[in-house]
């Protein structure tokens, strides 16, 4: 059978890796799709590079619009990264009639319903495995894997670059602003790491796998994001001390009320795998009523990790391309009429246990007044630690962990806390998750 033939949109770092990936298991990737995937033309603005990369073995051009008109090619890799020319780039492609691969989480988080959308109407494939914690197929397992589960909760570790950051600043002692700068060195974070940082990357991915887990439109701008930026190397040292890890967690739950949404640095005890994910790798926890708890970990980022996403979506559209679009597995997992409309929850609604740090002056009478001021709200004590406060000093550190609540009993209780004068210093409050 005549080979598929791909156009490749931007042969940078994960371009590069499809590239030598296809060349390299050509074979293999042909006795499991079927027929051979060839990569006809790639577009990529730095026509030099990308010649030298492709070495004749496929057409060069700087204008992706030229792919995207060639009536040649069946599928288009959109591997440019960004909302912008990106966006326009894959409208076009559905639009004349091209199945579409990406890895672009961005693009799919902020107008993936948009995507879909046009992509059903012209009866063509959007795929996004590599979208979402770079190599570990989670995107197949959420929504194959996993079909016969009501997904009660996603939990994940899906940003190598703040893993990293967190690692580091626990195993060395190191403050932020240091480990960063060693992360931009080593080339994990970027120049400009703000969607790193910020939790923005995070919730991107997060707000892909709760459209798929629960049937509801892709609504990252409902997503709750806080990143690691004002995260003190001293929490996470009292953390240790009380059993858990920190992570920056991007978390989806389903509640009686609706969905929770939201990224944000979190304890976890440090008895679960999932809290020894360790350096730039990433995992995912999922909990379905039927299998349980199941977590899938590896590469989340790097050339080849991701290439192998791309290339399991060039694949599994190569196979699906003849199927009639009505029995193809629906982009979001659940059938288009079939999606629901679950509201995302205010933060204020959402439940969760919480870390406190109080700096308080070392006197008598202090604790009972804050224990009061938390029982007032509804928020019990599950632990508590005091330092003893350092020779010479009047203040020492008092560390809390609670049992689940509303945020909003726990930011109304603080708000009191915060005006006690014993109270020396901003409270400091991390969230904290059990994942059992
Ligand atoms: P790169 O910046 O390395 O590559 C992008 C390439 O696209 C560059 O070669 C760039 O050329 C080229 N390009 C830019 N504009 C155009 C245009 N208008 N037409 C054609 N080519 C263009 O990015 P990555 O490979 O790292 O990322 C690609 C996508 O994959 C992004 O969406 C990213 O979020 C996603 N991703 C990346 C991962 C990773 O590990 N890197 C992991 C998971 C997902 P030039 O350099 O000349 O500007
Ligand atoms: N910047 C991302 C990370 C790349 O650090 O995980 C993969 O999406």
């Amino acid at each position: 059978m005549k080979p598929i033939q791909v156009g490749l949109l931007g042969i940078g770092t994960v371009g590069g890796g499809v590239f030598a990936v296809l060349e390299r298991n050509q074979e293999e990737i042909q006795r499991r799709a079927g027929r051979g995937i060839h990569i006809h033309t790639v577009a990529d603005l730095n026509v030099s590079r990308a010649k030298e990369l492709v070495q004749g073995r496929a057409q060069v051009v700087a204008d992706a619009r030229t792919v995207i008109a060639d009536p040649e090619i069946d599928i288009v890799i959109e591997l440019i990264g960004g909302y912008g020319i990106a966006k326009d780039l894959v409208m076009e492609a559905i639009a004349a009639g091209k199945h579409v691969v990406t890895a672009n989480k961005a693009l799919i988080a902020v107008h993936g319903n948009a995507i879909f959308a046009a992509a059903h109407e012209k009866g063509v494939m959007v795929a996004f495995e590599a979208a979402v914690a770079g190599g570990i197929p989670i995107i197949k397992a959420l929504r194959e894997g996993l079909s016969a589960n009501r997904i009660e909760w996603i939990a994940g570790i899906v940003n190598g670059t703040t893993n990293f950051i967190l690692s580091e600043m626990r195993d060395k002692g190191l403050d932020f602003a240091t480990v960063l700068k060693e992360a931009q060195r080593l080339g994990y974070a970027e120049a400009d790491p703000t969607f790193d940082i910020e939790g923005i990357d995070a919730a991107h991915k997060v707000s892909i796998m709760s459209a798929i887990a629960f049937g509801i439109p892709m609504q990252f701008e409902q997503a709750h994001i806080e990143g690691i930026t004002q995260l003190s190397a001293i929490d996470i040292r009292y953390a240790e001390q009380l059993g858990y890890r920190i992570k920056l967690l991007g978390i989806t739950k389903r509640t009686p009320a609706g969905i929770e949404l939201r990224v944000h640095p979190t304890l976890i005890p440090a008895k679960r795998l999932i809290a020894n994910v360790e350096g730039a790798m990433n995992a995912v926890q999922v909990f379905g009523d039927a299998v349980g708890t199941t977590l899938y970990y590896g590469k989340g980022a790097g050339s080849e990790p991701t290439a192998s996403a791309v290339i399991a979506d060039l694949v599994d559209v190569t196979r699906l391309m003849t199927a009639d679009p009505d029995n193809r597995v629906p982009h979001l997992a659940f059938q288009p009429e079939a999606m629901q409309n679950l509201p995302i929850l205010p933060m204020s609604e959402i439940t969760s246990s919480y870390y406190l740090r109080l700096c308080v002056a070392d006197q008598a009478g202090v604790l009972a007044e804050i224990t009061k001021i938390l029982a007032s709200h509804h928020v019990s004590i599950d632990a508590l630690i005091q330092k003893e406060a350092l020779e010479g000093e009047r203040q020492t550190d008092l560390v809390m962990l609670t049992h689940a609540t509303k945020e909003k009993n726990m930011l109304a209780a603080i708000q009191e806390i915060q005006c006690l004068p014993t109270v020396m210093a901003d409270v400091v409050k991390l969230r904290l998750e059990n994942l059992s």
